[in-house]
């Protein structure tokens, strides 16, 4: 596949998650003057094109459409490479992130545990799957491997609040607290 049909490829896709999601499917015009911040902090180089990427997702939560083309534009990088950067690293994110971020883990211990009966209710209590964002804007959901504290299972986090020993009654008083 050719460049062009590459990054057509990659955007129509975006573009019909976004759709199902319930978001716009027009991008917005970039905010120029805050990328422009960005890439003078990083002396414009597109050697430093990863840690300039950081910096626009730590604004946004994401890497948004407008802004990857004005960064392509003003230090001549392709989006090809972009998008390459952006979906082989797992920390960079295409897509609109909710308010709060509510991981579950699904290691061994917490699945032992009941974490599938967890996950079931996370997505009843939020309407979508693993990997998806609520139309609210209010929650994104991703499960993990493992969390790092297996003596708490089953364990989900919120904004990296942790909550263990879970079940599927005490998921939506968790959820519940996070407006
Ligand atoms: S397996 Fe779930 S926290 Fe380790």
């Amino acid at each position: 596949m050719g460049r062009i049909e590459t990054i057509r490829a990659i955007e129509t896709s975006l573009e019909s998650r976004r759709a199902a999601a319930g978001f716009a499917t027009t991008p917005a015009a970039p905010d120029a003057p805050a990328v422009e911040t960005i890439l003078d902090r990083h002396g414009r180089a597109s050697a430093q094109i990863i840690a300039i990427l950081q910096d626009l997702q730590e604004q946004h939560r994401y890497l948004p459409e407008p802004e990857l083309r004005y960064i392509s534009r003003q230090l001549d990088v392709p989006m090809t490479r972009l998008y390459a950067i952006a979906t082989f690293y797992k920390a960079f994110r295409l897509e609109p992130r909710g308010r709060h971020e509510v991981c579950l883990c699904m290691g061994t211990a917490c699945h032992v545990r009941g974490g599938e009966r967890v996950k079931d209710a996370i997505e009843r209590s939020l309407g979508v799957a693993a990997g998806e964002t609520t139309a609210d804007m209010r929650f994104s959901f991703e499960t993990v491997r493992c969390l790092g504290c297996c003596g708490q299972a089953p364990v989900m986090t919120v904004d990296g609040k942790i909550y263990g020993k879970l079940d599927h009654l005490t998921v939506g008083a968790a959820l519940e607290s996070h407006t």
